[in-house]
């Protein structure tokens, strides 16, 4: 693998992305991207107010500029929305010279992690684990399609996850 190459981190709400992808970013002393955290940046307002006040739409167009005007950094660790992949325009622009981690975990274990914390506005919308499951069976594909390894974060500690990317990747 190059070493210049992105690591990019997709999968479900609750997959720890974020908190994943600062930690790696930190251990390869390489610059990190929070897709949501950069639209937030753009917007000047939480995730949940834009939903509420711009709507969806509008806040997966900041999404897609914002995965957009990443397509020219290399070496970076970038930690994506749950969603994002639902615009085949991101999943390219995500592809593109990256290796990509899927981030997977137990349904059971995202709808526990997603309820404890707020700020999620499709998690919101979601009050059972059938709910989510409707969801992710929608979105699993994508995550699956665009992965060059997938992480099973269920039962793991941060420290473990890492070093299982390590070992695939071979760091
Ligand atoms: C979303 C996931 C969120 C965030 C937004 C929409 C989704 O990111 O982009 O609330 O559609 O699944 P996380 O996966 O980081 O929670």
């Amino acid at each position: 693998m190059s070493e210049i190459r992105n690591i990019v981190l997709v999968g479900f709400m609750g997959a720890g992305k974020s908190v994943i992808g600062k930690s790696l970013a930190n251990n390869l002393s390489r610059p990190f991207f929070d897709t949501d955290q950069m639209v937030e940046d753009t917007a000047g307002a939480k995730i949940e107010a834009i939903f509420e006040t711009l709507g969806e739409d509008a806040f997966r167009e900041i999404e897609t500029r914002t995965i957009k005007d990443l397509t020219d950094i290399r070496g970076a660790v970038i930690a994506t929305g749950g969603g994002a992949l639902k615009n085949p325009e991101n999943v390219k622009a995500l592809k593109q010279d990256s290796l990509v981690v899927y981030l997977y975990a137990r349904p059971e274990i995202l709808f526990e992690r997603i309820k404890l914390e707020s700020g999620r506005p499709i998690a919101d919308r979601m009050t059972t684990l059938e709910d989510m499951e409707i969801i992710l069976a929608d979105r699993e594909p994508l995550y699956r399609k665009i992965a060059d390894i997938v992480v099973d974060t269920s039962d793991k500690s941060i420290n473990a996850v890492e070093h299982e990317i390590f070992e695939s990747v071979g760091y």
